[in-house]
C-alpha cells in the first residue's frame, strides 16, 4: 500500500477542500470522493489553482458501497480523512433518519472496505459537539461526553464508538477521531472557503452574508449567558490551522509513532472568545460596521466550550497559528470573492 497517498471522503466540502491543499503541500498524494450533495464542483478547481495539482476526483456517495469499492480497488491509498457527513443541526432534529443513514453508513462502509482491502489508517471528523455542556471548561479529551442533544451530535458520538470498537476489533487498522470546535475563515488566497446553501446556521458565514448585504441584520442569539459579556463562549478555530491538524494526524499514523491504535484529540484554539468579540474583531479587521441586534437563545446552544489542546499540541505536535483578526479577514475577503464584491 502506498502510505504516501490519501482518500479524503468528502474533499471537496469545507474542511475537506482546505485539508486536501494541506496533503498536497506536504508530499501527500490525494483521491477524493464527493457527492456534491452539500458542496461544490469548483472547490477543486480552487485548489488546483493554490497547489498546482488537480486531485482525482470521483463523485461518489460513500453510502453507496459498490461504487465506493471500485475507488478502493483502483487506488492504493493507505490511509482515509472521513469528511463525508451531513452537519446542520436543526435539520437533523427535523429529519433523524436521513442524519443517522448517511453519516453512519458512510463511515461503515469506509471502515468495512479499509479491512477489505487492507488499508490502515482513518481520521474521523468529530466535533465538540460530544462534550455538550461539559462540567468542566477547557474540556481535555478526557472529559466525560454528554447525552447527544440532536441526531447529528449523536451520529458523532457514535461514529467515535464504531471507529474505537472497529479499530479494537481489527488490529491492521488504526484510528484517529478529530474533535474540531468551531472552524472559521478561508483559505487565505480566497480562492476556496465556505459555500452554505441557504441561510446559514453558522456565525461566521452569517456575519459574512449580512456583510455582504444578502442577510439584513445579524442575529445575535443571547445576552442573558453566564459569561463576562452575556453571549455564549465558543473556540473558533482557522480552517488552514485545522486543514493542517490533520496532515499531523495522518503523519503520525503513517510513521508508526505512538501505541494507542486509536486515540482522540481536540482540535482548537484554547482561547474562549464571544460573539460580541468575534463581530467586534469582524468589524475591525475589515474596517466596516455590521449590522446586529441582540435576539433570545438558540435552543440548543451551550453557554461557553473550548478546548484544552495539550494534548493536540504534545503528542501531534500540532497548534493553532493564525491570528483571529487574520481569519476574519480572509473569512470576508472570500465573501466578497464568491460575490463578486470589490
Ligand atoms: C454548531 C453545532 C455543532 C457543530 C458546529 C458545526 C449547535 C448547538 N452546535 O456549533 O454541533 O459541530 O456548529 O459547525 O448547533 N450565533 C449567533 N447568531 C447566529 C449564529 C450563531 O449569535 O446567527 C452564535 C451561537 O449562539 C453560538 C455561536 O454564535 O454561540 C457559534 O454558533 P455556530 O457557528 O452555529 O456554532 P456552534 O453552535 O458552536
Amino acid at each position: 500500500m502506498n502510505s504516501k497517498s490519501v482518500l479524503v471522503a468528502g474533499g471537496a466540502g469545507y474542511i475537506g477542500s482546505h485539508t486536501v491543499v494541506e496533503l498536497i503541500n506536504a508530499g501527500y498524494e490525494v483521491v477524493v470522493v464527493d457527492n456534491l450533495s452539500n458542496s461544490d464542483i469548483s472547490s477543486l478547481e480552487g485548489i488546483n489553482k493554490i497547489t498546482g495539482v488537480k486531485p482525482t476526483f470521483y463523485n461518489v456517495d460513500c453510502c453507496d458501497k459498490g461504487a465506493l469499492s471500485e475507488v478502493f480497488k483502483r487506488h492504493d491509498f493507505n490511509s482515509v480523512i472521513h469528511f463525508a457527513a451531513f452537519k446542520a443541526v436543526g435539520e437533523s432534529v427535523e429529519q433523524p433518519a436521513k442524519y443517522y443513514r448517511n453519516n453512519l453508513l458512510s463511515f461503515m462502509n469506509v471502515l468495512e472496505l479499509m479491512v477489505e482491502y487492507g488499508r490502515r489508517n482513518v481520521v474521523f471528523s468529530s466535533s465538540a459537539t460530544v462534550y455538550g455542556d461539559a462540567d468542566e471548561l477547557p474540556v481535555t479529551e478526557d472529559t466525560p461526553r454528554k447525552p447527544a442533544t440532536s441526531p447529528y451530535g449523536n451520529t458523532k458520538q457514535m461514529s467515535e464508538d464504531i471507529l474505537r470498537d472497529s479499530v479494537r476489533a481489527n488490529s491492521s487498522l488504526r484510528g484517529i477521531a478529530l474533535r474540531y470546535f468551531n472552524p472559521i475563515g478561508a483559505h487565505p488566497s480566497a480562492l476556496i472557503g465556505e459555500l452554505p446553501r441557504g441561510v446559514p446556521n453558522n456565525l461566521v458565514p452569517y456575519i459574512t452574508q449580512t456583510a455582504a448585504g444578502i442577510r439584513e441584520c445579524l442575529s445575535i442569539f443571547g445576552q442573558d449567558y453566564p459569561t463576562p459579556d452575556g453571549s455564549c463562549l465558543r473556540d473558533y478555530i482557522d480552517i488552514v490551522d485545522l486543514a493542517k491538524a490533520h496532515v499531523a494526524a495522518i503523519d503520525r499514523m503513517v510513521e508508526e509513532r505512538g501505541k494507542e491504535s486509536y486515540e482522540v484529540f481536540n482540535i482548537g484554539t484554547g482561547r474562549p472568545v464571544s460573539v460580541f468579540e468575534l463581530v467586534h474583531v469582524f468589524e475591525e479587521a475589515n474596517n466596516l460596521k455590521l449590522n446586529y441586534k441582540v435576539a433570545p437563545r438558540r435552543a440548543g446552544d451551550v453557554p461557553a466550550v473550548w478546548a484544552d489542546t495539550t494534548r493536540a499540541n504534545e503528542v501531534l505536535g500540532w497548534r493553532a497559528e493564525r491570528a483571529l483578526v487574520d481569519t476574519l479577514k480572509a473569512a470576508w475577503q472570500w465573501e466578497r470573492n464568491v460575490r463578486g464584491i470589490e
